[in-house]
């Protein structure tokens, strides 16, 4: 390429219009994947603190908040649920309760807002009262086989409910396997397997611990950190082994967790696999964001487009994020 003075870079960037017309990423709202916290209980909307703007909802409230997200045009709601700490026992057993809190927020979103797609995030840390996300061995860490079993009855209850997509982030050594084993002897074969693949053990989900109340701690021998299960943050090759092992076990589409930290990993895993690949953006960068901007630090409309942005870039088919909505006002 000849340089300058023949070619001036900013002969480009002279106009808006000229801009526009030269850009080469866009965010739409069909790349927003909004995630929502479901609580027990009628007509309570309860604010997160770490989370300004994000609350728990009870099922009537998630309907409502549904259905406006579906009229924005946003595709899908990735679905949490959260139940009082009595209820937890040591393996999480009201994941597998068809009238469950998460069951009963799919039944009424569905009603309300037949048109979105419903995303269940499949985990057992909301349901265990010691916050692992499966059954402990007596060493206090999380047994691998047990809990895949589990996850696969949890998927086929959430299915039955009605969930379009199931969602695994435990980290689990065969879980795509499991699940897409259970799912299709429920007869469940249309409903794919959206795997968490790459998830690290990461300081950025602190907020949605408060969110979910999923804080580890209660037993006194269980490990007191997620890093036997969840990956070291300094690992590439071993983030693409394990998206490659989702896809062998039949994962249909893919997410990175988190996101802006790992957008090299996001990057490297749709260039080398193609799936439908997807960050989660997650709580404590969205926190920053807010904190930031509640601070008169940063704008927080232009920094949220400009990380938004940056996943198109590196290759993201789309963004689960807590600013799905407020994305979707703007575009
Ligand atoms: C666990 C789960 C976590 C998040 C989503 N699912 C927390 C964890 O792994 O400890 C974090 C999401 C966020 O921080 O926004 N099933």
């Amino acid at each position: 390429m000849s340089q300058f003075p023949t070619h001036r870079m900013r002969r480009l960037r002279s106009k808006q219009w000229l801009r526009d017309m030269v850009q080469e990423h866009r965010l739409s709202v069909k790349d927003l994947i909004y995630p929502l916290f479901l609580q027990e209980g009628t007509n309570t909307d309860t604010p997160i603190k770490s989370l300004p703007g994000v609350s728990r909802l009870t099922p009537d409230l998630a309907a409502n908040t549904a259905k406006q997200a579906q009229d924005m045009g946003i595709p899908a709601l990735l679905l949490f649920g959260i139940i009082p700490d009595e209820q937890k026992d040591e393996i999480g057993s009201p994941a597998f309760d068809p009238n469950n809190i998460v069951c009963q927020g799919i039944k009424a979103i569905k009603e309300a807002a037949p048109d979105i797609g419903i995303i269940g995030d499949l985990c057992f840390c909301e349901y265990t009262d010691h916050g692992h996300c499966g059954p402990l061995t007596e060493h206090g860490d999380v047994d691998n086989d047990a809990t895949i079993e589990n996850l696969g009855k949890q998927a086929v209850n959430l299915a039955q409910a009605g969930a379009d997509i199931i969602a695994p982030s435990d980290m689990m050594d065969g879980r795509v396997a499991a699940i897409r084993a259970a799912l299709d002897a429920a007869g469940f074969q249309h409903v794919p397997v959206m795997s968490y693949a790459a998830k690290f053990a990461s300081s950025f989900y602190g907020p949605f611990r408060e969110a979910a109340g999923c804080a580890l701690g209660a037993y006194p021998h269980a490990l007191k950190d997620r890093k036997t299960y969840q990956m070291n943050p300094t690992n590439t090759q071993e983030a693409l082994r394990e998206v490659e092992a989702d896809i062998a076990e039949g994962a249909d589409m893919l997410i990175v967790k988190p996101g802006l930290p790992y957008l090299d990993i996001v990057y490297q895993v749709k260039q080398n696999y193609g799936l439908p690949t997807f960050a989660y953006h997650v709580s404590g960068e969205y926190a920053m964001l807010k904190a930031a901007a509640a601070n008169g630090w940063i704008d927080e409309s232009l920094t949220m487009m400009e990380t938004m942005l940056s996943f198109k870039r590196a290759g993201c088919d789309g963004i689960i994020t807590y600013a799905a909505m407020d994305l979707a006002q703007k575009l």
